[in-house]
């Protein structure tokens, strides 16, 4: 099963497709993560994606492409993965489907999670992250157990450098103007399904899975 997770920064994207990639038992692939991985690791794609992230900018397709056709043909991938963050362009999504075109597959679903703007400020301010692991939380509906502190691999939990509010303006407008036209390129496509993100998560996810089946 081969999905897409579509919606604005903060729509909750990464928190449901952890969930699917356990449910399904496939790779859960976020293009973030792989830049904040590299740039903390001081990789010279992470001082290159820093330079556009800090920003709320996108990091240029050319450098975004080939590592996710890299990824998604490793292994683990063979049986399907979703894709979280990417793509996020048109371009991104035309390289997407004529890397899969090539190998005879498509795209399953593209899922987008619907959370209008106005939620997703608050959100956002709220929300700590991993850079170790790349867990999620929020300090009201999912603090960690022990403040300041990752559950799972026990790494200090921060607010993202990207996650102040003027960032998430900018983020937000990148998104209307270059993501949101992906909403009707899958609709054309014949796999865009939609799910209202703004409900508890456990219903986000209850949505998702009628959609991709038990
Ligand atoms: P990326 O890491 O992909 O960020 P994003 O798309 O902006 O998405 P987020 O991770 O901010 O949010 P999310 O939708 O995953 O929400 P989450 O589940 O965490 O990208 C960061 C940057 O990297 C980009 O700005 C760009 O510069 C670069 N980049 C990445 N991919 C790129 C690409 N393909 N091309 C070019 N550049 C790229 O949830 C948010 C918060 O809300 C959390 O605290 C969570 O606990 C909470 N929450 C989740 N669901 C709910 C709910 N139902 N109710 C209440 N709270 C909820």
């Amino acid at each position: 099963m081969k999905i897409i997770m579509l919606g604005a920064p903060g729509a909750g994207k990464g928190t449901q497709a952890k969930q699917i990639a356990d449910k399904y038992g496939i790779p859960h692939i976020s293009t973030g993560d792989i830049f904040r991985a590299n740039i903390k690791n001081g990789t010279e794609l992470g001082k290159k994606a820093k330079e556009y992230m800090d920003q709320g900018a996108l990091v240029p397709d050319e450098l975004t492409c080939d590592l996710v056709m890299d990824r998604i043909a490793q292994d683990d991938a063979k049986n399907g993965f979703v894709l979280d963050g990417f793509p996020r362009t048109i371009p991104q999504a035309e390289a997407l489907t004529a890397a899969l075109e090539k190998i005879g597959q498509k795209m399953d679903f593209a899922i987008d999670v619907d959370v209008p703007d106005e939620n997703i400020v608050n959100r956002m301010s709220g929300r700590r992250a991993c850079l170790n692991c790349g867990a999620t939380y929020h300090i009201v509906s999912i603090p960690p157990k022990q403040e300041g502190i990752c559950d799972r691999c026990g790494s200090e939990i921060v607010l993202r450098d990207d996650d102040k509010p003027e960032t998430v303006q900018k983020r937000l407008s990148v998104y209307h103007e270059q993501t949101q036209p992906l909403i009707e390129y899958y609709q054309k496509q014949g796999i865009l399904q939609s799910v209202d993100g703004t409900v508890p998560m456990e219903e986000v996810f209850r949505s998702i899975v009628a959609i991709l089946g038990e």
